[in-house]
């Protein structure tokens, strides 16, 4: 796919098929995360990945619990409302979730796993695949039970949990605001 087709075209998903991603296709992804630049070349990234619905519905309930007991906005707001939801799944049913941790405690971790997670999103939708990072859950899996329920080693950092799938709706699309663009020089 054109680099350009990728980065103007790729979205976020919240809709899928329960088909499988096989496990070349995750693969796939992964190689393309580890080609993402690093903070002195650290590689400072960890790929957790996850199949087993019922853990992620199992962690999509404990993180929603999780938010609400910790987010500042009131119990009125619109957010507060979607995740106390019972119906809400904060993985949206999607067949896999990678969980990209930061496997170092200098350096930076948070920079060089999102770049490894933009690689794989990319990546993603350049094999007709759809993706979301799942903010909702960072909270929680960054706790020591959340760790322990995916095995990660509690020195780690999860940075970015991205969810994968085969797109069940073409997402619209999401308008950007312009930038504000200071020339200096
Ligand atoms: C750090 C981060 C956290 C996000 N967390 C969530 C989330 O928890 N749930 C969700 O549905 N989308 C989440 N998103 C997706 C954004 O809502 C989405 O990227 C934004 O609305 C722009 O849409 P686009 O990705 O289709 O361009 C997150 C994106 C980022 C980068």
């Amino acid at each position: 796919m054109d680099l350009d087709e990728a980065i103007y075209g790729r979205r976020s998903t919240r809709e899928y098929t329960s088909d499988v991603v096989d496990e070349p296709a995750i693969r796939r992804l992964i190689e393309a995360a580890i080609h993402a630049p690093s903070g002195s070349n650290e590689q400072p990234w960890t790929f957790t990945v996850v199949r087993d619905q019922a853990l992620l519905d199992q962690i999509s309930q404990a993180a929603k619990s999780h938010y609400l007991a910790t987010m500042p906005t009131g119990p009125q707001s619109e957010r507060h409302l979607m995740l106390a939801d019972p119906q809400f799944h904060i993985f949206y049913h999607a067949p896999v979730l990678v969980v990209i941790s930061g496997t170092v405690q200098r350096g930076r971790i948070v920079e060089d796993c999102a770049l490894a997670a933009q690689n794989l999103m990319l990546a993603a939708y350049g094999q007709g695949l759809g993706t979301c990072w799942i903010g909702f859950s960072q909270g929680y899996l960054n706790t020591p039970e959340g760790k322990r329920g995916l095995g990660i080693p509690e020195t780690w950092v999860p940075v970015a949990p991205i969810i994968v799938g085969h797109p069940k709706t073409v997402p619209a699309p999401v308008a950007r605001r312009e930038p504000e663009i200071r020339w200096v020089g």
